[in-house]
């Protein structure tokens, strides 16, 4: 892999221990996926920041790092909303080590902004064919599909290396080659809203890390883009999509079809859901937000609420960014006996882990609570989730979502 002047004296440790270290990382990773050389990027975010999930070895790694980021960085969501923990019965000794976490961040320079959407983030843009270094999966599939930017899925350390330096390896899906289509998924009936996180999830399955290409029915807007592409990074390792028509690359990019098709029929994702919702009947908790909420979704979650009293635990995770935009949603909302959740997910956060059997409206948090957080978990659309929350008969089984 070839590197400047500059970069080898880095690697000699010329400019101190972290940057050596932050090199080192690049060209270990360079070396193995062939990458030529290292290419600056606009961005980063960094995941491993959840104390739940780094534990003391990872606070200790970070807060041994000196110097700044070179680009502008932000964090994935920790263990815990960071103005507000009490109230999901965080235990202070797991807050004291979570803020030790992010102060061992912020002294990098990295903006205490902790979500998996920074795309809808103000000041953090991200553009066509923009080269970042983004770490958690559905961040990096939305970056990659919807915005037509160019982001491996990086790891904690790769990333915030990558941040550190402001560079990044070239390989991967840096690189025309590796964004082709490699399946496509054919889907001839129209879907609902709360069908693409089915959706992802069946065809993440199919696709494990390939590429896929879909010829859909309907033209999905970008929440549903944003459950498709979380569903599909968990239950396979899709880290770009593309939707015939839809997505940027299809518009720009003459690609040739697939050898392999399969078609998605209806009943594939009535049947995923009707025996995952088997897991367990009567949820303690409710939680939409994975990814994190956009304002339209918390708008929608503030009007479905409207004159409402929920009688069941009912969380709502989106970023504190948006969260101080649109103080009029999470009012609303607040009003019902929700909670506004920011800085943190059901999935990172030990909160989660009081319950045995959760309610979530996203096909990744379906994946990932039964493991990570000792729940069992079932699946519904949000106006699904509401109901259950507010008491109002649902039908779990099936239909409804
Ligand atoms: Fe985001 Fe947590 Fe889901 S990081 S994508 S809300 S698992």
């Amino acid at each position: 892999m070839y590197l400047t002047k500059e970069e080898e004296q880095i690697l000699n440790g010329e400019a101190g221990e972290t940057l050596r270290q932050a090199i080192e990382i690049l060209v270990a990773l360079g070396d193995i996926y062939g990458a030529d050389r290292l290419i600056p990027i606009k961005s980063a975010q960094i995941a491993g920041v959840s104390y739940k999930t780094i534990g003391d070895a990872g606070l200790e790694w970070i807060s041994d790092l000196q110097g700044k980021v070179k680009v502008p960085t932000i964090l994935n969501p920790a263990g815990m909303d960071l103005e507000n923990w009490k109230r999901l019965r965080i235990s202070p000794d797991f807050a004291e080590k979570q803020k030790l976490i992010i102060q061992a961040y912020e002294k990098l320079g990295i903006k205490c902004e902790c979500t998996c959407t920074p795309y809808t983030l103000e000041g953090f843009d991200v553009g066509y064919g923009d080269h970042l270094a983004w770490s958690e999966s559905s961040a990096v599939s939305y970056a990659n599909s919807v915005l037509g930017a160019r982001t491996n899925r990086e790891g904690g350390p790769s990333a915030l290396s990558a941040a550190l330096l402001g560079k990044t390896a070239n390989y991967g899906f840096h690189l025309d080659e590796n964004r082709l289509p490699e399946i496509l998924f054919e889907v001839e009936y129209p879907l609902e809203k709360s069908n693409y996180g089915a959706l992802g999830y069946v065809a993440g399955k199919l696709a494990g890390n390939r590429v896929p290409i879909f010829h859909l029915r309907n033209s999905p807007d970008v929440d549903e883009l944003k459950a498709l592409g979380a569903a599909m990074a968990a239950s396979g390792a899709v880290a770009l999509y593309h939707v015939e028509g839809v997505t940027p690359e299809t518009r720009r990019v003459d690609f040739k079809e697939p050898a392999e098709k399969i078609t998605i029929e209806k009943k594939q994702l009535d049947e995923v859901y009707e025996s995952l919702n088997k897991a367990c009947k009567e949820p303690e908790l409710i939680t939409i937000g994975c990814p994190h909420c956009s304002a339209a979704e918390l708008e929608k979650a503030a009007e479905l609420l409207k004159g409402k009293t929920v009688s069941k635990e009912f969380w709502v995770f989106t970023s504190r960014g948006l969260a101080k935009r649109y103080p009029e949603y999470i009012r609303e909302i607040e009003k019902s006996g929700a909670k506004v959740v920011c800085d943190t997910c059901m999935v990172v956060s030990p909160a989660t882990n009081n319950y045995s059997c959760v309610m979530v409206n996203s096909g990744k948090a379906l994946a990932y609570v039964p493991g990570m957080c000792g729940a069992q978990a079932i699946y519904g659309s949000m106006e699904a989730c509401i109901k259950e929350a507010v008491g109002e008969t649902t039908n779990k089984a099936g239909g409804s979502y």
